[in-house]
């Protein structure tokens, strides 16, 4: 059967809606240079489309949404780029806020928010309180995170509370390494269903690596800034034609 690109279309069942989304939201670079703008004019058009991609994730009942926003690595690229990006959040937020509760959306983030600069903290910290009270989707921003950097300080924890007597090191179990990592406070929803990567590329680049142990992982070659709600049910529809095993084996089979 060919896939429907009309949304009206599409096939996705609304039973079986990944609950746990994360997207590497790659190509915004590409997109700008396609068009002889400036690497940031990609940045802010990629910013557009998490405005969309957030709210169709909300409609199709996803519960958490993970958006990987600055990696630990991103500060390697010129000071002018890292610094449009770190005012993205601050943009983002200061028009987008009265939808996102609007939508019933809580925004979350993950990272080391400390080493941010102090508008963008505060930016994140005031999304953070200002959705405090809605119940829906978790938005979960990972902005200056890096899954090794996760890795790394959960083990550190989990050091040290085995140096104080307050961790058996043979009880330490995968459930507590998962609690440990960032994305602990996700309880049942800590790893992604579904992982997409835009753009073409086909890597994870650092990001929740622990969590994906079982994700599946869908890549499209549309560029960020031109994804939208159709892509993002074509990316569930593919997700929902995998056959999940978990390592054993399917029932029907
Ligand atoms: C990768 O594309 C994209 C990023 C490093 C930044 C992602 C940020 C956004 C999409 C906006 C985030 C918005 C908020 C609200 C925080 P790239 O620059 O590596 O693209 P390229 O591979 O084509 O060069």
């Amino acid at each position: 059967m060919s896939k429907q690109i009309n949304q009206n279309k599409l096939i996705v069942d609304p039973s079986r809606i990944p609950n746990h989304v994360a997207i590497i939201m790659d190509g915004n670079g590409r997109w700008a240079q396609k068009r002889h703008l400036p690497r940031i004019a990609g940045h802010k058009q990629g910013m557009e489309t998490v405005k969309t991609v957030t709210k169709a994730a909300s409609k199709l009942g996803v519960k958490v949404l993970t958006l990987y926003a600055f990696s630990t690595e991103n500060w390697k690229r010129p000071t002018d780029e890292v610094s449009f990006l770190m005012g993205l959040p601050v943009k983002f937020f200061n028009n987008f806020i009265p939808e996102l509760i609007e939508n019933n959306v809580q925004v979350k983030v993950m990272g080391l928010i400390d080493q941010l600069p102090p508008k963008t903290q505060q930016a994140v910290r005031n999304a953070i309180a200002d959705t405090s009270q809605c119940t829906g989707m978790i938005l979960n921003f990972a902005l200056n995170y890096g899954s090794r950097l996760d890795i790394k300080l959960a083990v550190q924890q989990i050091a040290s509370e085995a140096k104080a007597g307050k961790v058996d090191p043979q009880k330490i179990d995968d459930a507590m390494i998962s609690n440990h990592l960032m994305t602990g406070f996700l309880g049942d929803f800590q790893d992604p269903d579904l992982l997409i990567r835009t753009s073409g590329e086909e890597r994870i680049s650092n990001f929740l690596l622990w969590q994906i142990a079982y994700s599946e992982l869908v890549f499209t070659d549309t560029l960020w800034p031109d994804f939208d709600g159709v892509n993002l049910s074509q990316m569930i529809e593919e997700y929902q034609q995998r056959d999940r095993r978990f390592g054993g084996l399917n029932n029907s089979k």
